[in-house]
């Protein structure tokens, strides 16, 4: 990493990108080393989890560490006492901070105040070990990333963002079709743009689904509403309901195109009922891939000749 944190993709040295995905290929079929080892995370979580929580919990445990699960209601972060508070005491009784937090901003504050790592398991904006367990899942399926075209349908959300710039690291094309007003937030569509043209990759945003699907190798989508925006819940789904990944939508794609869903997904909303069981659907296979890729984040973050 670039610095002592993993708060976005772009925390990420390019050159070790791939080396990410390869490193968590190789414990996925191979042995895990045993870096955490007398060591102890604190995952604090604002909001719910299934994947990141179990992933992150067993992964921990795997590398032979110890986790201490600290959910809102306990620390309440920024609102029982300051983050800055909450950040400089556990830099003094733990090794890794792994927080699921509203604000992304409360990511750079625990940052900022401690000595020790700090991973974002997804804020309002970022969903980065989200990102690379998708790369993981894809050069799994596919055998390659580079040259590769994924198409996100929906909301320019933490995990559009993160997918876009993980796509411009490794060499993929990336499309998004999604409202006007749910575009990627500008600063990352412009990172985005940047860093695809250094390595000669293409970024394309329309409001039109058919536009990005062609010929798509991925297609990928996520809820509309996701955990914050629950008051713009009505407006978001008749703004969105044209938006939907169906078989139709699929047809457009290669014949090969992988579906993918970060999961959870609403089925009827931003899926059509039975798009998690389509032949071409890997969302299973992507979320035990975030066991995988986490635990090379941490293996980069730990181990000095990564
Ligand atoms: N965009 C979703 C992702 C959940 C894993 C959310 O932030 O709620």
């Amino acid at each position: 990493m670039k610095s002592k944190d993993f708060l976005t993709i772009k925390d990420i040295i390019p050159r070790e990108f791939i080396k990410l995905i390869q490193s968590a290929k190789d414990m996925k079929d191979h042995q895990t080393p045993q870096l955490l080892t007398g060591k102890t995370a604190a995952l604090i979580f604002e909001k719910p989890s299934l994947r990141t929580r179990v992933s992150f919990e067993v992964g921990i445990k795997q590398m032979g560490g110890t986790s201490i699960f600290l959910s809102n209601n306990e620390i309440g972060l920024g609102i029982r006492e300051p983050v800055s508070d909450v950040a400089m005491v556990l830099d003094r009784l733990v090794d890794v901070i792994i927080a699921r937090v509203y604000s992304h901003q409360s990511l750079i504050e625990l940052s900022n105040h401690t000595s020790i790592p700090v991973i974002n398991a997804l804020s309002d904006i970022a969903h980065p070990c989200q990102a690379l367990g998708d790369c993981l899942t894809i050069f799994e399926q596919k055998g390659q990333l580079q040259g590769l075209s994924v198409a996100f349908i929906g909301d320019g959300n933490n995990i559009a963002g993160s997918l876009a710039l993980a796509c411009a690291y490794s060499g993929m094309n990336f499309g998004i079709a999604s409202p006007e007003k749910y575009q990627l937030k500008p600063d990352i569509w412009k990172e985005a743009q940047e860093i695809a043209k250094e390595n000669n990759t293409t970024m394309k945003w329309s409001s039109n689904v058919q536009d990005i699907v062609s010929n798509a190798d991925i297609v990928y989508t996520d809820v509309w509403v996701s955990m914050g925006d629950e008051e713009e819940k009505e407006e978001r789904l008749s703004t969105f309901s044209s938006y939907q990944v169906n078989e139709k939508v699929l047809s457009l794609a290669k014949n090969d195109c992988l579906f993918m869903h970060d999961m959870p997904a609403h089925r009827g909303e931003e899926i059509s009922i039975n798009m998690l069981d389509h032949p071409n659907s890997v969302v299973y296979q992507q979320a035990e891939n975030r066991l995988h890729a986490q635990k090379s984040v941490i293996r980069n973050i730990f181990e000095s000749s990564f």
